[in-house]
């Protein structure tokens, strides 16, 4: 397995993603369940950031406790389905600035097209989660993270929900220092570059537009 990618295998994790599979979910509980799986994911990818000594006092007495180390963080969705996560990480990292990536893939060459870039300006001194529910081709993920690394901010995560194994190659390939998190790797790509088994269209089953 490559060293670059975590996979989570939590049981709360994976029974909300089998919900999300199936393709009778209502928009409604799709976008619940996006939002309720990218917070558990937040909750996993953050275990490593650093905590500091800071004295308080508690209605007893002094007390020393630990608090994040003045870490800024940015959530970074690629937009549309990026979107579905962002609410979740922000329940778990509420002070996170959030910067939008528009990227779509053309339907005949598969590539990402760009249509918008708005990050936050002192994105150097932060650390960036992207988050896209999808990784297919990878296409869209390094496309969105070269726009990223332009602006050089401290460190790049990509946290998606579920990963192709071509997706996962062809982002380490193109951006090996970011380290990839996701709830499932599936089978493959289809002949329309879809996930198999996957869950279809993220951003329609999110914003029920088909
Ligand atoms: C989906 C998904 C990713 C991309 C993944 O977006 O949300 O951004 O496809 O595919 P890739 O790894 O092959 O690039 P889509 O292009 O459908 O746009 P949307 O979110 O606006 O529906
Ligand atoms: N984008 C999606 O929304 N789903 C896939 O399976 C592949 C790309």
């Amino acid at each position: 397995m490559n060293d670059n990618v975590t996979i989570f295998d939590h049981p709360l994790i994976q029974h909300k993603l089998s919900i999300l599979r199936d393709k009778r979910t209502s928009s409604k509980d799709f976008r619940d369940l996006v939002s309720e799986i990218a917070m558990l994911m937040c909750y996993e990818a953050t275990r490593d950031l650093p905590l500091q000594n800071v004295e308080i006092e508690t209605p007893i007495c002094k007390t020393t406790v630990k608090q994040l180390a003045g870490k800024k963080l940015a959530v970074v969705p690629i937009l549309r389905a990026g979107l579905g996560m962002v609410d979740g990480m922000l329940r778990m990292v509420p002070s996170a600035r959030v910067g939008h990536i528009g990227l779509y893939r053309d339907e005949k060459t598969m590539q990402p097209v760009e249509y918008f870039c708005k990050l936050p300006k002192d994105i150097e001194k932060r650390d960036v989660f992207v988050v896209d529910p999808m990784l297919a081709t990878g296409g869209s993920g390094i496309d969105a993270i070269s726009q990223i690394k332009q602006r050089h901010p401290k460190s790049i995560r990509f946290l998606c929900l579920i990963a192709a194994p071509e997706g996962i190659e062809a982002l380490s390939k193109a951006h090996p220092d970011v380290h990839i998190y996701c709830a499932a790797q599936d089978e493959k790509l289809n002949d329309k570059c879809y996930i198999v088994p996957g869950l279809g269209d993220a951003g329609d089953r999110i914003f029920g537009t088909k």
